[in-house]
């Protein structure tokens, strides 16, 4: 299945390398950070189950229990990167349901398509090349976009979110799995400990990373709106309402949109 392309055409990983990126706000953070998912794209999975303790399953199980279960659904994976969020949601969609992950690194695509394939899902979920400010799908397409840690990555947040609710249904429901603020203040300091001197050493190591993607990452998460913020952010995309819910004391929180 494949949404008829309004925009630009994101193209398959199977496809031909036809997607060029344009002229557009935040390319040189774009170029940075995909340049670092292709450099850990093969480590990703391993450095996320060792770098979060293994949490990282519980907070997308979370995050995809949030997605409404919808009879011949339709479902964005945006940022999939390893589709682990796609592989979850998938028996949310129905019999008759389809979800799509979508990414802008071929690299991370890869790996997640593997991962697809092995279970056996390539007919439920197909993994497209889009970039989240510019998704090529028609407005009112999804009944449920799904995010997890992408949104903090992408070069125009807003820009991000006005297409998210752009191909969402009305009704539909954005689920935006994304780092944040600890809400105690000896977890804040026991995380700032952990992200800024122990995961860049940790993670470079694993990963033999050069692009300093370890570094970026604490750096990315300080610089991220937080809770509240977002919940604003959400509601000035136009998102008819917005609550979230903090996981591990607000290391991650899960925000809901409806439009
Ligand atoms: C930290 S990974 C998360 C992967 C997966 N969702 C997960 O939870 O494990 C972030 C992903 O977002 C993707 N990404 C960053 N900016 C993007 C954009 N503008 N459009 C689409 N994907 C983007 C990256 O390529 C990367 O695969």
């Amino acid at each position: 299945m494949s949404p008829p392309p309004k925009r630009p055409a994101p193209t398959s990983p199977t496809g031909p390398p036809v997607w060029t990126i344009p002229d557009w706000p935040g390319q040189a953070k774009e170029q940075a950070v995909q340049a670092m998912f292709t450099a850990i794209a093969r480590f990703y999975d391993l450095n996320n189950s060792l770098l979060s303790f293994g949490l990282h399953h519980r907070w997308k199980r979370r995050a995809a229990a949030c997605v409404p279960v919808t009879a011949a659904g339709r479902a964005l994976d945006l940022g999939a990167g390893t589709a682990d969020l796609a592989l979850l949601m998938e028996n949310r969609m129905g019999p008759r349901g389809h979800v799509l992950a979508a990414d802008l690194n071929l690299a991370m695509l890869r790996e997640g398509r593997r991962k697809v394939a092995r279970r056996g899902l390539a007919n439920r979920i197909s993994c497209w090349r889009a970039n989240a400010e510019r998704l090529g799908f028609r407005e009112a397409s999804f009944d449920a976009v799904a995010t997890g840690f992408c949104i903090r990555n992408v070069g125009d947040l807003m820009r991000a979110f006005a297409e998210i609710h752009r191909v969402l249904k009305p009704g539909g429901r954005f689920v935006c799995l994304e780092f944040s603020r600890p809400v105690r203040p000896w977890l804040l300091r026991l995380y700032d400990w952990y992200s800024f001197s122990l995961l860049p050493k940790i993670g470079t190591w694993v990963a033999r990373d050069r692009t300093g993607v370890y570094r970026y990452l604490p750096a990315s998460i300080r610089a991220f709106p937080d809770q509240e913020a977002l919940k604003d952010l959400l509601l000035k995309a136009g998102f008819q309402r917005a609550e979230y819910e903090n996981l591990s004391g607000g290391i991650v929180a899960i925000h809901v949109a409806i439009k």
